[in-house]
């Protein structure tokens, strides 16, 4: 099963700005997007950037159905999301819990503009675009920040909220 080991903070690659996908609806595509939708279902997280497992693509995916990481979150739809833009459609930051496997065992609560659109590509090169709220929102600014070479804890303004999961939510 071709699940990847998922590069953690620290490693230079998710430090690094990801390159562009110049190439849809291609057997290497393909390939990356299995081995990232393995690795996510494995780790069960609701997203994944191409860069945690190592490819410096502009390449998201993300989905969130019944997570019991999120318990209390509405659904997000199942994505492959490709050289993604984002415009700011709000002033307003909100905080909210993250967490993210390339930095295990820990969350933090992050600002994040709670109402963005997105346009980018499907892996058959057909455009995404949409407009998203809270939740939403939220996975999205966390995953496109990757290709970024940024983590979440980069984004936080307060370091008391930032912990061990088992510790903040026994
Ligand atoms: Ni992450």
């Amino acid at each position: 099963m071709p699940v990847k080991n998922v590069l953690k903070m620290g490693h230079p690659i998710l430090q690094q700005v990801a390159e562009p996908v110049t190439e849809f609806n291609s057997a290497l595509l393909d390939s990356i997007l299995v081995d990232m939708y393995d690795t996510m279902a494995a780790l069960d997280g609701a997203g994944l950037a191409a860069p945690q497992i190592g490819i410096q693509q502009r390449i998201v995916i993300f989905c969130v159905e019944d997570n019991p990481r999120y318990p209390d979150i509405k659904p997000v739809p199942d994505t492959v999301l490709i050289n993604p833009e984002i415009s700011f459609l709000s002033d307003e930051s909100v905080l909210g819990w993250e967490g993210c496997l390339s930095v295990p065992g820990l969350r933090g609560r992050v600002p994040r503009c709670n109402k963005i659109k997105y346009r980018g590509y499907d892996q058959y090169g057909n455009v995404i675009e949409r407009i998203a709220a809270d939740f939403h929102a939220r996975v999205v600014l966390h995953e496109v920040d990757h290709l970024d070479g940024i983590l979440y804890p980069q984004r936080m303004e307060d370091m008391s909220d930032f912990g061990f999961e088992q510790e903040l939510f026994p």
